[in-house]
């Protein structure tokens, strides 16, 4: 099948290369001429396990493009995806602008039947608002009677994992109303769903709720695990024996209980907000979403406040190795990552840092640009030299066995603040490491 993807992101890269590997034509069409151009001379514009490898082969065999000229996107693909950003607007909406500007585009300049599928995360009406957007820029032209249709099909994908969660779905929502384009989606869809279906037909507004429903449950899942961590601190609990203690319930399950520094990244924190404000409009308090981002806002902190209570609020001439600046392992994306509320926070009381990431060093120093006493050092130990302690913030496999005599070594003192819980409390007190991790009384 032809296939136009607008927005050529993490999702819509993945998406456009997934589709290209089970032999559709994909047209990736995005209007930041930095990254089209990136692609178009064989780079990645993003770090993603096993991405490099699919669009190359794709590019090669000529099933996958990317431009930025929109009259050709629009006229290449009879499925339309669009998977712009939807950023969070002042008021904590999700900002619909890129995806009516796309759905424009499309109606401005297609001259036959296409399926307009929103992959983007939207709130439950914005098929409406595509179908309307498609619609004027028809009419506009005097064709408002061209046939089209519009289609939710949210995105699961998780950074890190993004092409296995492409290629081997859970499920694929698709919130329709109309016959043909649900065949349409059904034939493209079932090259990823060979053992069984996968697919999941309901109503547009349902599979709209549904991206923000699974991305709230997440989301509370790891407020409830941090609200306990604090407690577990005070009450002399250790939050990795209740987490596992919980977790083999099946009810319960082990995913996403995993106490840490608050969720990050460019999905829950918007999702978030985005839900509650819909439950706002429609005249509804979301108390319990409202406590998650409430819960979320304070755990961002506790690694500040762990840092300050050992060395005091004034941290000039003080040093941290910072191992870790991606929002979690396996990617590059510094969106809302709590690397940077930490670094913020350390350079504001006049600390330096030096920092390591495997590979998010270059997108983490285009965000942080200018930040007083941050550096970046190319391994985990350059970062330890002469530091009063290391800051742990994102859970890479290389930083879970470290050399342990060599961090004693390297230190001023043996001291270890850790966000994501990646040591032995009794291993540490053994090795005579100082060590602070999250909910887990000493
Ligand atoms: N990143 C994720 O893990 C993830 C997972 C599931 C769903 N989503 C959702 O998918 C959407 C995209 O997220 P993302 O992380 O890929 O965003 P992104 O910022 O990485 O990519 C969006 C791209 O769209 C481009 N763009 C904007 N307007 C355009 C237009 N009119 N025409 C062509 N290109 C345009 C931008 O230049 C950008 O490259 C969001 O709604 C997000 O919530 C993201």
């Amino acid at each position: 099948m032809k296939v136009t993807v607008v927005g050529t992101g993490y999702v819509g890269l993945v998406t456009g290369a997934c589709l290209s590997e089970m032999g559709n034509h994909v047209m990736c069409l995005d209007l930041d001429e930095r990254k089209i151009r990136i692609l178009n001379e064989g780079g990645i514009p993003i770090h993603e396990p096993g991405l490099d490898v699919i669009v190359k082969r794709n590019v090669a065999a000529g099933r996958l493009q990317f431009t930025t000229d929109v009259a050709a996107a629009v006229a290449h693909g009879t499925i339309q995806f669009i998977g712009v950003g939807t950023p969070p607007d002042e008021d904590g909406s999700a900002d619909l602008q890129y995806v009516l500007a796309a759905a424009t585009s499309i109606g401005r300049l297609m001259t036959d039947y296409k399926v307009i599928v929103d992959k983007s995360t939207v709130p439950v009406g914005t098929a409406d608002k595509v179908r309307a957007a498609v619609k004027a820029a028809l009419a506009a032209r005097g064709r408002g009677d061209m046939d089209f249709a519009v289609v939710s099909n949210p995105e699961f994908l998780k950074e890190g994992a993004a092409v296995e969660d492409c290629m081997r779905p859970d499920r694929i929502v698709i919130g329709a109303d109309d016959e043909r384009a649900v065949l349409l989606m059904r034939s493209l869809y079932t090259p990823f769903m060979r053992n069984h279906d996968r697919m999941q037909v309901m109503d547009v507004k349902s599979a709209e709720f549904t991206k923000y429903a699974a991305n709230a449950m997440l989301a509370t899942r790891i407020s409830f695990m941090n609200e306990l961590a604090l407690l577990a601190e005070r009450v002399g609990a250790d939050i990795e024996a209740v987490r596992k203690g919980i977790g083999t319930d099946p009810r319960i399950g082990t995913h996403f209980l995993y106490p840490g520094t608050g969720y990050g990244g460019s999905c829950f924190p918007k999702d978030v907000k985005a839900l509650i404000h819909t439950g706002r409009e429609n005249g509804m308090h979301l108390s319990i979403l409202q406590a998650v981002e409430d819960v979320n806002e304070r755990q961002k902190q506790v690694l500040v406040n762990k840092i300050v209570a050992a060395f005091g609020e004034n941290l000039a001439g003080r040093s941290f190795a910072l191992w870790g600046l991606a929002f979690k392992p396996n990617t590059d994306d510094m969106r809302e990552a709590p690397s940077r509320v930490v670094i913020e926070a350390l350079a504001s009381r006049g600390a330096t840092i030096r920092a390591y990431d495997p590979v998010a060093m270059p997108e983490a120093a285009r965000v942080l640009e200018g930040t007083p006493g941050l550096s970046f050092v190319g391994s985990q130990s350059e970062a330890l030299a002469g530091a009063d302690a290391l800051v742990i913030v994102t859970e890479w496999k290389e930083f879970r066995n470290p050399d342990f005599d060599s961090i004693k070594a390297t230190l001023k003192q043996p001291l270890i603040f850790d966000g994501r819980n990646l040591y032995d409390p009794k291993l540490m007190a053994m090795l005579g490491i100082d060590y602070r991790a999250i909910g887990r009384a000493a």
